[in-house]
């Protein structure tokens, strides 16, 4: 049972008064990506339609699809290199009560087409910096599914693209627009913990084993040439492809990335810092019996100037941190610790009978109706590129550390780390493309 905090704000403020006080208080200290009103301003009703296409049409790009069909948004065409995909999402659509939209297999025609205002990538993650840079370059908005990118390098890539066609960006990382994570922020921002000397984010995760496959025929209106795109050539296997490409480091970044980005960005965000001195790792394939590539054990600590994060993910139960929390982000000071999740928050106060943050109001993410405010107004969303670029190295910087069994440092000035060329061979640092397929920068 998930416990939620006194139902007064600390030292008798109202709400408004606390939230006030916290968003005044670190004006310009740290991160750009600091909690502005625009964070938590209300979602200005914009009536506008952005006419979408959805490029990747999984699990996730089919419910962003959802969200927006939902706020009677225009989707206009579809896309996916499975064609049974495809016909799903375009069929959702139709359901929806709109014209049936255009089928694409190859995201290049979409990005052609003139009437698409914005694109969502629902991609795997080895395919969203080419399909993102190449949408930059289209002049699209984007809708782009979390982690950012599969590492390193494509993030900041993804990020300059970003910036030099000036387009609006919205990452998937949809707890930033939920109120009780903007709540928590602004109670860690406060001041009320006194010194946060640790903070935790985790994700203990039960899944079945992915299993040991042999190659296989892929199943008819699937290409799987095309789906690898970029990255090494493997035999089909299902359990290499839709949903399981996470568990592989040539098309994913296993949990550290999949999840850390949301949980570790909560960490970041509250912190107002994203530049950690130096990481370490640890961890293995200590519960799995599979094909998977990547650790389902990994504990990363991440050395911040003043404080410590620690990153601990693990897929043996489901057990997590707080007595039963499976997921959070944790801030630990001297008057208590302060735990948040997608189901609320909870304070343990230090003394105990210390103030404490004002009562959870859970309510649905505003997300996709941010984007739309944004893609109108040209603002950055709540998840925008500039600060989800950091939240997503920060991520990669622990697979990197695991990867290559080093100290990593990072050099904040340089936003890489210290010593590239002891990194370079980890395929979350950076990776060979697989022809035609290569990378674009721009400055
Ligand atoms: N924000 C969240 O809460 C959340 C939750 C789950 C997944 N995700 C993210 O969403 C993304 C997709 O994850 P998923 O679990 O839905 O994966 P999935 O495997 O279910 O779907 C990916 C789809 O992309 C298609 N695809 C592959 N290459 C393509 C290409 N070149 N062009 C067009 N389509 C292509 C696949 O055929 C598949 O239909 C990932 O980045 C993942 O991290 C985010």
């Amino acid at each position: 049972m998930l416990t939620h905090p006194p139902e007064a704000a600390g030292n008798g403020q109202t709400r408004r008064q606390f939230l006030k006080q916290s968003t005044t208080a670190v004006g310009g200290a740290g991160l750009t990506w600091a909690l502005t009103p625009g964070l938590l301003a209300q979602s200005s009703g914009a009536n506008d339609r952005v006419v979408f296409a959805l490029i990747g049409c999984g699990t996730m790009g089919r419910e962003n699809m959802r969200h927006f069909l939902r706020l009677n948004q225009p989707v206009a065409a579809v896309c996916d290199v499975d064609a049974t995909h495809l016909e799903a999402a375009a069929a959702e659509v139709v359901q929806a009560g709109q014209p049936a939209p255009k089928q694409f297999k190859d995201f290049r025609q979409v990005l052609a087409q003139k009437d698409i205002d914005a694109v969502i990538i629902g991609t795997p993650d080895h395919w969203h910096a080419l399909i993102f840079i190449a949408a930059c370059e289209a002049g699209k908005d984007i809708y782009c599914e979390k982690p950012i990118s599969h590492n390193l390098v494509e993030a900041k890539a993804m990020l300059a693209a970003a910036r030099h066609f000036r387009r609006v960006v919205q990452i998937g990382t949809w707890q930033r627009s939920m109120k009780h994570f903007q709540d928590a922020i602004a109670f860690v921002r406060s001041g009320t913990l006194g010194t946060i000397n640790l903070c935790r984010a985790w994700m203990c995760f039960y899944r079945p084993d992915i299993g040991r496959q042999t190659p296989q025929t892929p199943p008819p209106g699937l290409d799987w040439d095309f789906w690898l795109g970029p990255s090494p050539v493997r035999p089909y296997q299902p359990n290499r492809c839709h949903e399981n490409w996470r568990w592989f480091y040539e098309t994913g970044g296993s949990l550290m990335t999949d999840w850390g980005v949301h949980m570790i960005d909560i960490v970041l965000l509250a912190m107002q810092e994203s530049d950690p001195t130096f990481v370490v790792a640890a961890g293995g394939k200590l519960a799995t019996h599979d094909d998977r590539n990547t650790p389902d054990t990994l504990d990363v600590t991440y050395r911040f100037p003043k404080w410590l994060l620690t990153w601990e993910h693990r897929f043996n139960n489901t057990r997590g941190l707080d007595g039963g929390r499976d997921h959070g982000a944790e801030f630990i000071g001297d008057h208590g610790s302060f735990i948040v999740d997608r189901v609320g928050y909870h304070f343990y106060p230090y003394p105990p009978d210390y103030p404490g943050p004002p009562a959870v109001a859970w309510a649905e993410s505003t997300h996709w109706q941010n984007f739309l405010d944004c893609v109108k107004s040209r603002n950055p969303p709540h998840s925008d590129i500039e600060s989800m670029a950091k939240t997503t190295m920060v991520c990669h910087l622990g697979n990197i550390a695991f990867q290559s069994g080093k100290v990593v440092e990072w050099d904040a000035g340089k936003q890489d780390v210290a010593r590239p060329h002891e990194v370079q061979h980890c395929l979350c640092y950076e990776r060979p493309y697989r022809k035609p397929w290569h990378l674009k920068h721009y400055s």
